[in-house]
């Protein structure tokens, strides 16, 4: 692996401020697990690439950033227009995870009531507030999630749990912790030994690229499966419980998550494993009832079905074709899975149902 030690990460953290104060610093996510680099955002316009190119992504910490990116921009023009104008910008980024409309809003509301002076210096200690919290939010999760790993564990004595989760909603998708992987961590803190599936993930494979590479840093133990793998391990008691992170969870408790995640909700449901999703309450949109009818699903680039990269004999990257000339193909990222398939939901103010009155109640 090519490590490009620029700056020095603050332990785990995804994205930290640049010790001049003049950037946020994120690990370029589109080169792990082969590459560690340190990307230096100096500008709204770098963040927002960042997001679009997936140099950052998860929920969370697109929220993050995005956050960093009002800030740096404040610096340049801090009035109402320019303000508004920013976060209309950064929030067109990605539309499906609601965690990045949630960050701006939240800059925004701040700052609107302060003089234009005084905003660039409170937008960027909102910006690092916000960050801190999120980590203090997934370490809540974590706790609250250990819970259940602890109670599921007992059941079966004398082995590891084994958990299934969906893409990367760990450490890389958050500021620290991760979302779904939070209680794993918390686990592995207590000496409660957990196994975790990880689904690859295709198009892009954050699964077995981003969490096979974090929890491998982490030394939890791991083993990657193809995407269609899950249903059969259920099948054959190989799965004790699902957890997944989440983009965006409707006022009755509809999921969206990355593709993929409603095929293993129904199959969890089929072979009676508890399945789980685990966010912070800054991804519940209180303004969508019908996740399939309302959410905006981002559909990205053909070319990440038809085409992949990996490591090649000399070290390098390469990128190759899977499919043949001409085939064209559909690349919707997130899919929507109903209430119903849902067993519970970990937040930071403890396990609750997916349900429109177990919702409002956290209002
Ligand atoms: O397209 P991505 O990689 O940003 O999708 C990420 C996910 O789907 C995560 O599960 C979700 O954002 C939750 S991250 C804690």
């Amino acid at each position: 692996m090519t490590t490009t030690h620029t700056h020095t990460r603050p332990h785990r953290r995804s994205l930290w401020p640049a010790p001049e104060g003049d950037a946020v610093l994120v690990i370029d996510q589109r080169l792990l697990p082969h590459q560690l680099v340190v990307e230096r955002l100096a500008s709204v316009a770098a963040v927002r690439t960042a997001i679009t190119d997936m140099c950052v992504r998860g929920a969370p910490l697109i929220g993050a950033a995005a956050a960093y990116g009002m800030a740096l921009q404040c610096r340049l023009a801090a009035d109402d227009a320019s303000l508004r104008a920013t976060q209309a910008w950064l929030d067109s980024a990605r539309p499906t995870a609601v965690n990045l409309a949630w960050a701006t809003q939240r800059v925004l509301q701040a700052l609107l009531p302060l003089p234009v002076a005084a905003r660039p210096v409170a937008a960027w200690q909102l910006a690092a507030a916000l960050a801190d919290e999120d980590v203090a939010t997934n370490a809540a999760i974590g706790q609250h999630g250990l819970v259940l790993l602890q109670a599921l564990a007992a059941r079966h004595p004398g082995r590891p749990l084994n958990l299934l989760t969906h893409c990367n909603a760990g450490a890389l998708a958050t500021v620290d912790w991760g979302t779904a992987l939070a209680p794993v961590y918390a686990a592995q803190a207590v000496g409660l030994a957990v196994h975790v599936w990880v689904d690859e993930t295709r198009p892009r494979n954050q699964g077995a690229s981003l969490t096979a590479w974090e929890l491998g840093q982490q030394g939890v133990a791991h083993t990657v499966v193809a995407d269609n793998t899950g249903g059969h391990l259920m099948q054959h008691g190989q799965v004790d419980v699902v957890i997944v992170g989440a983009d965006r969870v409707t006022a009755r408790g509809d999921v969206c998550n990355k593709i993929g995640t409603y095929l293993k909700a129904l199959a969890a449901h089929d072979n009676g494993v508890p399945f789980y999703v685990a966010l912070p309450l800054s991804t519940l949109d209180r303004t969508v009832h019908d996740g399939v009818a309302q959410i905006p699903i981002e559909h990205r680039s053909p070319r990440e079905v038809t085409h992949i990269t990996g490591r090649n004999a000399q070290g390098g990257l390469t990128e190759v074709q899977l499919v043949p000339d001409g085939s064209p193909a559909l690349n919707p990222a997130f899919d929507v899975t109903p209430a119903r398939l849902v067993t519970g939901l970990i937040t930071e103010r403890g396990v609750i149902a997916a349900t429109a009155s177990a919702l409002a109640a956290t209002a």
